[in-house]
């Protein structure tokens, strides 16, 4: 008789790094929310200061947005139960892409279940087999998963310098004369450093090599922009990105994804892309808190104004103080720790003082550049933005962060 196999779960009973930090008390996720009130929550009957959501408009509080989620809860139930492409495409998701489209100055938008999937999905229509593929060293994780689920292969993937549009040429320089089409990957806001995306510099190389440009604005809708249209707008590059991709999950208050470009660009990922295809619909209270989220987003400025007034008081008082924020310049505000434990640490002590926030380590980051990622928002108000920077402060000098 042949020896049994090794158990293929065997791994998953050996993990026990996360029982060790429960049992240390250093394990700084998974933290349940009782009740959210916007800029601060309830955990374990405790009231903290939330600096870590992307809520960056503070809209998932607006009882206007609540109402349109319960009214089409309604009108539509709870699930689509099913793609798009068959029993779930409701009036609601043609509206929002409709308005959309207009929004973002595009042809046509598609509307899908997740940021992940809308970004996948961008890869996974648009890569054809000798097609070469650049993108940002600190791109999102959905855009490496997606290489993965659209069987990108290595030889067609391309990583330049964070931010740094002269590595990209040098790239595309080397690439000269090989086949295939070239498309670049960047992102509007990054998610991790705060960067805002020297997309105006990545454009003009872009054009050079006729490469096509794709920009994911998860963290840039709804805080750049004249109305929060995001880093083409910002830029003033409306036609010069050539597609957009970005998430309901953040400005939006909402969860979903979306892809705006060219009309025929869209219809092809519509009816190409595996992710979007064997996906269940975007729920319809999700697309309606959306499409309310949208609609406040584009009459009333003041969401935006009172997220930068907040992010710039924070910004200016942490640098003064001594932080190193690595050169942040949008509502991401990163706190560099150092170390992982001394993140661990520094989360812990900001946690002591009801500060919720979150360490972000290795791969997330690079190593021994572990941070605390705060994000500020038009919800919070001056008592605890206050109250969050005086744990900072003094977290921060307890453990030798600042002197
Ligand atoms: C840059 C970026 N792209 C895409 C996504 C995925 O968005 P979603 O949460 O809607 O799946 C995220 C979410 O964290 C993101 O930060």
């Amino acid at each position: 008789m042949t020896a049994k196999p090794q158990d293929a779960f065997e791994k998953a009973r050996k993990f026990n790094r996360v029982e060790e930090a429960h049992a240390a008390g250093l394990y700084p996720y998974f933290k349940a929310i009782q009740h959210h009130h916007g800029g601060s929550v309830m955990v374990d009957g405790e009231e903290y200061v939330l600096t870590g959501s992307n809520d960056y408009l503070g809209l998932t509080q607006d009882e206007r947005i609540k109402q349109a989620a319960r009214d089409a809860v309604a009108t539509y139930g709870t699930s689509c139960t099913g793609s798009r492409f068959l029993t779930g495409t409701l009036d609601i998701h043609e509206t929002l892409e409709h308005e959309l489209a207009e929004f973002f100055g595009k042809e046509q938008v598609l509307v899908f279940a997740a940021g992940f999937l809308a970004c996948a999905s961008s890869v996974a229509a648009l890569t054809g087999r000798h097609d070469l593929i650049y993108f940002d060293r600190e791109n999102h994780a959905s855009l490496y998963d997606g290489f993965k689920l659209a069987n990108v292969r290595n030889e067609q993937l391309r990583r330049f310098d964070h931010n740094d549009a002269n590595d990209f040429e040098r790239l595309l320089k080397e690439d000269e004369g090989k086949p295939g089409g070239r498309i670049v990957y960047t992102e509007g806001v990054f998610s991790m450093s705060g960067h805002i995306g020297v997309v105006d510099k990545i454009v003009e190389v872009a054009r050079r090599y006729g490469c096509r440009v794709v920009c994911d604005d998860a963290h840039a809708t709804g805080v750049l922009g004249p109305l929060g249209q995001g880093a083409h707008y910002h830029f003033n590059l409306q036609n010069e990105v050539d597609l957009v991709v970005g998430t309901f999950s953040k400005s939006f208050a909402s969860v979903g994804g979306f892809v705006a470009g060219e009309r025929e660009v869209v219809e092809w990922i519509k009816h190409t892309a595996r992710p979007f295809i064997f996906n269940a619909a975007l729920p319809g209270p999700n697309a309606a808190a959306t499409l309310e989220a949208l609609r406040i987003m584009r009459s009333e400025p003041e969401h935006r104004e009172r997220m930068w007034k907040n992010v710039n008081f924070m910004r200016d008082n942490l640098l003064t103080l001594g932080f190193d924020l690595l050169g942040s310049d949008s509502p991401i505000i990163p706190v560099l720790a150092g170390d992982d434990d001394t993140a661990i640490l520094f989360w812990k002590g900001l946690w002591a003082e009801k500060i919720f926030t979150t360490p972000s380590l290795p791969p997330a980051v690079p190593k021994g550049q572990s941070i605390i990622r705060t994000s500020y928002n038009g919800a919070h108000t001056q008592p605890q933005l206050e109250k969050a920077l005086h744990a900072f402060e003094k977290v921060g000098r307890e453990l030798g962060v600042i002197s």
